[in-house]
């Protein structure tokens, strides 16, 4: 669940990161990487264009907080397409540490406790409508 509250803290707290996204993806896909090599043969295209897709992505998760009813769709969609590229649920874990990681580099003192849980919350609402809608995606699948 992600109060008002925490909506605020991450949609100003990634106000700061976007000011260095690409600095911010550079150092979150190598943390990714160092916290587990066997994800970077999963990323076949060029990983300019992926920081870009990413950073575009958390924009539009990030405003998108305000209207949820429209973002949720976007997020399953995102889900099982992550499902195609053979993510499995242990690897959001993964994702959630190199994230957080990158935010505390990017975000130095302001990244305060309350800050760090306004992002595993919302974090945890991404990962989980992604990992839901890729796990319906996969048993409907089985039942046809
Ligand atoms: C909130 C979590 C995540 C977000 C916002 C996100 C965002 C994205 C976006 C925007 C793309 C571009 C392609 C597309 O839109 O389908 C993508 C591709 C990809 N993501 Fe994620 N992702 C997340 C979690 C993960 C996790 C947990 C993994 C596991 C390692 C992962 C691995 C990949 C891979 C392998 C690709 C395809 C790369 C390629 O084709 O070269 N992502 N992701």
């Amino acid at each position: 669940m992600v109060t008002d509250a925490q909506k605020s803290l991450v949609q100003n707290s990634f106000a700061t990161v976007a000011t260095i996204a690409d600095d911010a993806a550079i150092l979150f896909y190598q943390r990714l990487f160092e916290l587990d090599p066997s994800l970077r043969p999963m990323f076949r295209g060029d990983m300019t264009e992926q920081r870009k897709k990413l950073m575009q992505m958390l924009t539009a998760a990030v405003k998108g907080l305000d209207r949820l009813d429209q973002l949720v769709p976007v997020v399953k969609d995102l889900g099982r397409r992550h499902d195609g590229y053979g993510v499995t649920d242990k690897h959001y874990d993964t994702v959630a540490e190199a994230l957080l990681w990158t935010l505390e580099a990017g975000l130095g003192r302001a990244f305060t406790p309350e800050v760090k849980d306004a992002w595993v919350a919302v974090y945890t609402l991404l990962a989980t409508t992604m990992k839901d809608a890729a796990r319906e995606a996969r048993e409907s699948l089985v039942t046809v």
